[in-house]
């Protein structure tokens, strides 16, 4: 059976990827400093992968050369790696640019080095919609203008994209870069999902964490956009439906049915909610009602971005199948396990 790193196998969609990994029957090597992550996730993912025997988590540091190699040296029958270790907050990587280009860009060259060094040549990348910036065309489309980003993180999905196609040049490598569009939802145990530190940075961790009362409200970031009920529009996809995507885009890869070297596909639903919609999702599913108010624009934020589905459709033979209030109702029973409600 084949082993596969998991760099940031403890995080959001890292530990709900590994999961679905263990029970496709890989082997799975967690790579994950817990600077984002809790250790007690590790034993979830024992728990719903089926058993301690075929993963192993791994305490690393990979924006260090040294540990990257030691990791790689101590695994050398890795078969394939699936990237997400990094820095996620857009805020923080405005202020601490540098923290994070040299975690998201130094980690990223050094698995990549000593991938080529090893002769792997499957790679995965976690990658963001966040490259498309305002787009010009909706829904959009993977062949959509890539915009110069507006913060560091952005910048750093879009150099990891462009660093990852060279090394494909000129090293053989096969990748594929996956675009997220709105990550949500938590597994359908309710045994793992988000787990935001500090203040949520995100939507849907905020509406929870207020219907469960470590928040006051939700503020909503604007109602005056040019959309049906001027909140802006996002594509929630649940987070199952994108661990399931990076299982196939990894055996199109293993299989070497890719037909090129470097692919990018989109990740989403196909269709777009405004932040009102999500909202009456969460109400709805969750019989709860929701403290909110509207108050200014956030800045920074695009009016409304959702992913033209049919690249990953047509080539993964992948879509997204679990609805908004699926992802809204796993949302809230995990929310409620963790708080004890
Ligand atoms: C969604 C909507 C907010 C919080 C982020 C990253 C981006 C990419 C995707 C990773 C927006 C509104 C939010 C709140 C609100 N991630 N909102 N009140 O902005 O689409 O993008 O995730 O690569 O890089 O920036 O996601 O969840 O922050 O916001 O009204 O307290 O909810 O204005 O319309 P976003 P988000």
């Amino acid at each position: 059976m084949q082993k596969i790193l998991v760099t940031g196998g403890l995080g959001f969609i890292g530990s709900h990827t590994s999961v679905e990994l263990l029970k496709r029957g890989y082997e799975v090597v967690i790579a994950d400093n817990l600077c984002n992550s809790e250790p007690w996730i590790f034993e979830r993912i024992i728990e719903l992968g089926g058993g301690a025997s075929k993963v192993v988590h791994e305490n690393v540091d990979l924006s260090i050369k040294k540990e990257v190699e030691a990791l790689f040296m101590k695994h050398q029958d890795i078969a394939g790696v699936i990237h997400f270790a990094a820095h996620k907050s857009v805020g923080e990587s405005v202020k601490l640019p540098l923290k994070y280009y040299k975690n998201n860009i130094g980690s990223l060259v050094y698995v990549l080095e000593e991938m080529t060094t090893r002769n792997i040549d499957h790679f995965i990348f976690s990658s963001s919609c966040t490259v498309y910036g305002e787009a010009e065309e909706l829904p959009i489309t993977e062949s959509a203008p890539v915009q110069k980003a507006m913060s560091p993180y952005g910048n750093t999905k879009q150099v990891g994209e462009e660093i990852i196609e060279d090394a494909c040049q000129a090293h053989g490598l096969n990748a594929v870069a996956l675009r997220y569009f709105n990550p949500v939802g938590a597994h359908d145990s309710f045994r793992i999902g988000e787990l935001p530190i500090g203040v949520p940075l995100y939507l849907v961790p905020y509406i929870t964490q207020t219907a469960a009362g470590l928040r006051d409200e939700l503020l909503v970031f604007g109602d005056d956009y040019p959309t049906r009920d001027g909140t802006c529009v996002r594509d929630y996809i649940h987070v199952m439906d994108i661990a399931e995507a990076h299982v196939i885009a990894l055996e199109r890869l293993l299989n070497k049915s890719n037909a090129e070297n470097y692919e990018v596909f989109n990740l989403g639903t196909g269709t777009g909610s405004t932040v009102l919609e999500v909202i009456q999702s969460f109400e709805r599913v969750s019989g709860e009602k929701l403290n909110y108010r509207i108050v200014d624009r956030r800045p920074g934020d695009v009016i409304a971005a959702y992913a033209d589905t049919q690249k990953a459709s047509e080539i993964l033979g992948w879509h997204a199948h679990r609805s908004l209030d699926n992802a809204m109702n796993s949302a809230w029973q995990w929310e409620k396990s963790i708080r004890d409600l």
